[in-house]
């Protein structure tokens, strides 16, 4: 394993002591969360953790998840998720965030809208000052609007690709859109950048994770740390 899987690898594995026997829990998208993910069955299995029952953000998480044998639920009306551990493409010094690097947004941004505490795990090099600085901006897009939607993100600045996927076919995401990332550039105001993608009726989600972090536990050099909004 790199370095850098190390430091992610700790990450996950740390975010594990959030959960307690008896808890709903969100399963993020990604290599980060999918640390966390093989923690968390590991805990069940040699019986630290019980009871535990879990909602995955994609496809590709429900996979995993079940090759390990978790319990997977729908998200329901009844109850909010109690802890959501899920990874990050850029952080920033309040807590924002750049998703969707995996395609996972719309699905990720739910479950961090339904949960209690949202647990963030990443490497440093995930650390920005401002978002934008180094990961593209994914916007999640159906395809009636693609075309209007890349013209309304050149028309705000920056750069517009549509996401292909390995057989250069269009990226398509769990729901069947498209994904823009978009190359902005570091943002002055994540939030009213976010106000106005959130406005565009082509435009499904976006990436912008405003305020939704409660922890974030970063793998570093130095060890793990455990950061709280100020
Ligand atoms: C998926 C995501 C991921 O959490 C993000 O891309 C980080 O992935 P990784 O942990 O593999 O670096 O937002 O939609």
């Amino acid at each position: 394993m790199s370095g850098k899987e190390e430091l992610k690898k700790a990450a996950g594995v740390r975010a594990v002591d959030f959960v307690r026997t008896g808890m709903l829990v969100g399963l993020g998208t990604g290599s980060t969360a999918e640390f966390a993910i093989e923690e968390l069955s590991k805990r069940i299995k040699d019986g630290r953790l019980s009871d535990i029952s879990c909602v995955p953000s994609s496809e590709r998480t429900k996979d995993f998840a079940q090759t390990l044998g978790l319990d997977l639920v729908e998200l329901g009306s009844q109850r909010k998720i109690d802890v959501t551990i899920d990874g990050a493409d850029e952080i920033d010094p309040d807590f924002n965030l750049i998703k969707g690097g995996g395609g996972a947004l719309l699905r990720e941004k739910v479950l961090a809208q339904n949960s209690q505490r949202n647990v963030i795990v990443a490497d440093e090099s995930k650390l920005s000052k401002r978002l934008g600085s180094s990961f593209p901006l994914p916007v999640e897009v159906f395809e009636f609007a693609i075309e209007a939607e890349k013209g309304y993100l050149e028309s705000l600045g920056g750069k517009v690709r549509l996401r292909l996927a390995r057989d250069g076919s269009p990226f398509l995401t769990d729901q069947g859109n498209f994904i823009i990332d978009w190359s902005f550039g570091e943002m002055d105001d994540p939030s009213s950048v976010a106000d106005c993608l959130s406005e565009r009726a082509g435009i499904v989600e976006h990436g912008l994770f405003i305020g939704t972090a409660s922890d974030i536990i970063i793998g570093s050099a130095l060890g793990v740390k455990h950061l709280v909004p100020g």
